[in-house]
């Protein structure tokens, strides 16, 4: 599978624990594209670390960074958190899900001592996230790039679009123009 990203976008991975965001994110992005809800708990108050998250997040798309959210996400209203952030910072959003097999996610927790998960919660993590596919591109996500098992997560290969190219859905002409005002203000500060 060939995932296309904008150079500019804002990529939501979604995938219940054990299902191989955070390998998959240190494969394929830089360390500082990647926004792991992980480290942001380790560094903060639970109850700060997302807003920590997206307070970093919002910086970065206004910058104009790709930027990867490493966090569960199966939940729609986490989901709507940061496509708001993307829409008002005017950055597609991408989804990439990794919709692995629940027992295979609960055998490779098993054998991970650092933070448990309790099978429950996995299992509830794998019916809210099976509720969310169907409409996922309906919540606002430009492409939902979909990985079954670890075969083709492994297989997988990331191309991105010069950034502020539209990638392969165009954007509209208005968001276009907004966004080319939006860059040409920023540029020396980019450069
Ligand atoms: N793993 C594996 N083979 C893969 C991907 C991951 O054996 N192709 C193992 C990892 O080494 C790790 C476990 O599966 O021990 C979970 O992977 P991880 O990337 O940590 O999953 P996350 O989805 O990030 O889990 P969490 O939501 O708990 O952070
Ligand atoms: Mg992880």
């Amino acid at each position: 599978m060939t995932i296309l990203l904008p150079g500019d976008a804002m990529v939501a991975l979604v995938g219940i624990a054990g299902s191989g965001k955070s390998t998959f994110a240190q494969a394929h992005f830089a360390p500082t594209e990647i926004l792991s809800s992980d480290e942001f708990r380790g560094q903060s108050a639970s109850e700060d670390a997302f807003a920590l998250l997206h307070a970093a997040l919002r910086l970065r798309l206004r910058r104009g960074r790709l930027t990867v959210v490493d966090a569960t996400n199966v939940e729609e209203w986490g989901r709507r958190q940061l496509l708001d952030i993307a829409g008002q910072e005017r950055r597609a959003a991408v989804a990439i899900v990794l919709d692995l097999p629940v027992e295979v996610c609960l055998e490779r927790l098993g054998g991970r001592g650092a933070r448990p998960v309790p099978p429950h919660a996995v299992r509830r993590q794998h019916r809210e996230l099976h509720g969310s596919l169907p409409t996922l591109g309906a919540e606002g996500f430009r492409t939902v790039y979909v990985i079954e098992s670890a075969a083709e997560a492994d297989a997988a290969r990331i191309e991105r679009a010069p950034r502020g190219s539209a990638g392969h859905n165009a954007m509209s002409r208005r968001n276009r123009a907004r966004r080319d005002d939006a860059r040409s203000s920023n540029r020396h500060r980019n450069a």
